[in-house]
C-alpha cells in the first residue's frame, strides 16, 4: 500500500493496509459465517469434506472475524488515533510494517491449520502453541511501538481512547500468556498446563476478558475519537471517561465464571461472576451513554450522515448487548439461556451491532484522512447509507431470530409432563428452530452485503485518491 500520498508527519502507509485487511477480513469472516449459518439450515451442505465441516469452520469463523477482522480494524484505528492524539509520528516504522506482515501471516496460518483440525480446542484460543509464540512476538511490537509513540508525544496529556488502546493490549498480553501455557507434544499438538476445572475457569478468565478487552476496550477507544470527531464536537464528559475506563477494567476482569454457571466450578466463584456482571452494567453505560450525549445540539446532522448513524446505531447494539449480558449471568436466567441461541444472538447483537459497526463508521471516517481526502469524503455517501440500512436491518433479523429460537429451545427442554417425563425430544427442539436459522441466513446475508458494498467503495475511494494525486504530480512537473 505504497502510495504517493505519504504524511509529511504520520505513518498512513501501516493505517492504510490495515484499513484494507479490516475489509478485506469483514467480507471472509462473515461469509464464513453465513456459510456455517446455512450447513446449520442445511446440515448436508459440504459435509462430505472433512476440512470444511461445521466443527473445523465455526473456529475459522471465529478467528477470522475476531482477530482478521476485528483485529485488522484495532491495529488501524489505534495506530490513527495516537499519532492524531499525540501529534508525533509512530515510534518505529520497522515495527509498524513488521506488526501489519506478522500479524497477517498469523490469520493466513489460522485459516490453514484449523480446517486442517489442528487446534488446542480452547475457544477463541484454538491456535496451536507456534503460531501463539508468533502471536506473542507480534504483540510484543506492537505495545513497544504503541506506548513508544506516547512515549515521544509532542503534548503532556494523554487523551482517553489511547487509555482504552493502552490497557486492550496490556490485557490481551496477559491473557494471551496465561491462557496459552501448554506443555507441547509436536510442532502441532499441545497440553494445557492446567487440567478440570482449573482449566475452565483460566479459559473462561481468558474468554470473557477477551469479549472485555478485544472486543470491547479497544471498540471504546474507537468511540471516544471517532464519535466526537464525526459529530464534530468535544466528548460529553471527560470526567466519565475517565471514571468509566477505570469502572470498567477493574470490574470486567472478575466475571468470567457467568460463562461456567452450574458446572463443577466452586459456588461462590460463580456467584461472584454473576455480582461482578451485574456491576458491570454501570460503567458499561456510562461509557455509552458519554458517546451518545457528545451528540447533543447535534441530532440533525443523523438525518444525513451515514456514518455517524453507523457510530450511534453502534453504541445503541453496546448498550443492548451490555445489559442483556449481566441480565443473562443472573444464574437463573442462565439456567434457561446457556446452551441455547439466546447467547449467539447475544454474541451478535455485540459483534455485528457493536464491534462491526463501530469499525465500519471508523474507517469510512479516517480512510479518506489517510488517503489525502477530508474526513468521511468516501467514493458514495449514498452507498454508505444503503451499507448502514443493510447492516442494521441484517442485524435486527440476525438477533431477533436467535431470541425466539433460544427462548423457545430453553422452554422446550425443561418442558415436563405431569408423569416427569419430557414434553419434547431434542430432537423436536432441533426441528422447531429452523425457522429462525433460516431468517439468520438471510439477515447474515444483508449484512454481507452491505460489506461488499464497502470493498467497492473503499476500491473506488482508493483509485480515485490515486488519481488526484497522480495529476497534481503532472501539474507539479508541468509547472
Ligand atoms: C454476516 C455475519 C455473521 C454471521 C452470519 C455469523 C454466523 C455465525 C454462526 C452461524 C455461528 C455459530 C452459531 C452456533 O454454533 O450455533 C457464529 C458464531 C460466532 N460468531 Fe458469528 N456471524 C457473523 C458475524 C460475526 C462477527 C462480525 C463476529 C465478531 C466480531 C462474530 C463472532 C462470533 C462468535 C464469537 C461466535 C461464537 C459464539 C459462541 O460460541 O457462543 N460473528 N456466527
Ligand atoms: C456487561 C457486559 C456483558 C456481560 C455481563 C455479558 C455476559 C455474558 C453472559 C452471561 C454470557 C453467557 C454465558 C453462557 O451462558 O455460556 C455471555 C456470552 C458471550 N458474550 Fe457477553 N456479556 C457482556 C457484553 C458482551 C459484549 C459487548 C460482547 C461482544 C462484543 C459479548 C460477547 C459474548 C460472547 C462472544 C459470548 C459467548 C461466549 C461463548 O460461550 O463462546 N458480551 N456474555
Amino acid at each position: 500500500m505504497s502510495t504517493a500520498f505519504d504524511h509529511p508527519t504520520y505513518n498512513y502507509r501501516v493505517v492504510r493496509a490495515f484499513t484494507i485487511m479490516t475489509v478485506v477480513w469483514g467480507v471472509v469472516g462473515m461469509s464464513l459465517g453465513v456459510l456455517i449459518a446455512s450447513q446449520l439450515v442445511w446440515p448436508d451442505l459440504l459435509a462430505n469434506i472433512p476440512y470444511l465441516h461445521f466443527g473445523r469452520l465455526r473456529p475459522l469463523h471465529t478467528n477470522a472475524v475476531i482477530f482478521g477482522f476485528g483485529g485488522s480494524a484495532l491495529f488501524a484505528t489505534s495506530y490513527f488515533v495516537v499519532q492524531r492524539t499525540t501529534q508525533a509520528r509512530l515510534f518505529s516504522d520497522v515495527l509498524a510494517s513488521f506488526t501489519f506482515w506478522g500479524w497477517q501471516a498469523i490469520i493466513v496460518a489460522a485459516a490453514i491449520t484449523l480446517p486442517l483440525g489442528i487446534t488446542q480446542a480452547k475457544e477463541y484460543a484454538e491456535l496451536e502453541w507456534p503460531i501463539d509464540v508468533a502471536i506473542t512476538v507480534v504483540w510484543v511490537a506492537y505495545a513497544v511501538n504503541f506506548f513508544g509513540t506516547i512515549w515521544k508525544r509532542k503534548m503532556k496529556h494523554i487523551y482517553v481512547a489511547n487509555w482504552f488502546y493502552g490497557a486492550f493490549i496490556i490485557t490481551v498480553a496477559v491473557l494471551h500468556l496465561g491462557n496459552s501455557a501448554v506443555i507441547p507434544a509436536g510442532a502441532f499438538k499441545s497440553y494445557s498446563v492446567y487440567s478440570g476445572a482449573t482449566d475452565a475457569m483460566v479459559q473462561w478468565w481468558y474468554g470473557h476478558n477477551a469479549v472485555g478487552f478485544f472486543l470491547t476496550a479497544g471498540f471504546l477507544g474507537m468511540m471516544y475519537y471517532f464519535v466526537p470527531k464525526q459529530t464534530g464536537k468535544p466528548v460529553f464528559s471527560y470526567r466519565l471517561s475517565i471514571v468509566h475506563f477505570w469502572a470498567l477494567i477493574s470490574i470486567y476482569i472478575w466475571a468470567g465464571p457467568h460463562h461456567l454457571h452450574y458446572t463443577a466450578l466452586p459456588d461462590w466463584t460463580q456467584s461472584l461472576g454473576m455480582v461482578m456482571s451485574l456491576i458491570l452494567l454501570a460503567p458499561s453505560w456510562g461509557g455509552m451513554i458519554n458517546g451518545v450525549m457528545t451528540l447533543s445540539g447535534a441530532w440533525h446532522k443523523l438525518r444525513t450522515d451515514p456514518i455517524l448513524r453507523f457510530l450511534v446505531v453502534s453504541l445503541s447494539f453496546y448498550g443492548m448487548s451490555t445489559f442483556e449480558g449481566p441480565m443473562m449471568a443472573i444464574k437463573t436466567v442462565n439456567a434457561l439461556s446457556h446452551y441455547t441461541d439466546w447467547t449467539i444472538g447475544h454474541v451478535h447483537a455485540g459483534a455485528l451491532g457493536w464491534v462491526a459497526m463501530v469499525s465500519i463508521g471508523s474507517v469510512y471516517h479516517l480512510l479518506p484522512v489517510v488517503l489525502g481526502l477530508k474526513p468521511g469524503q468516501m467514493h458514495s455517501i449514498k452507498l454508505i447509507n444503503v451499507h448502514f440500512w443493510l447492516s442494521t436491518i441484517g442485524t435486527v433479523l440476525y438477533i431477533a431470530s436467535m431470541w425466539v429460537n433460544g427462548i423457545m429451545q430453553g422452554l422446550m427442554w425443561r418442558a415436563f409432563n405431569s408423569d416427569g417425563s419430557l414434553t419434547y425430544s431434542f430432537v423436536e427442539a432441533v426441528d422447531a428452530s429452523y425457522p429462525g436459522w433460516t431468517v439468520r441466513v438471510i439477515g447474515g446475508a444483508l449484512f454481507v452485503l452491505g460489506m461488499l458494498l464497502m470493498a467497492y467503495n473503499v476500491y473506488m475511494t482508493v483509485r480515485s485518491a490515486n488519481g488526484k494525486v497522480a495529476s497534481l504530480q503532472a501539474e507539479a512537473q508541468a509547472a
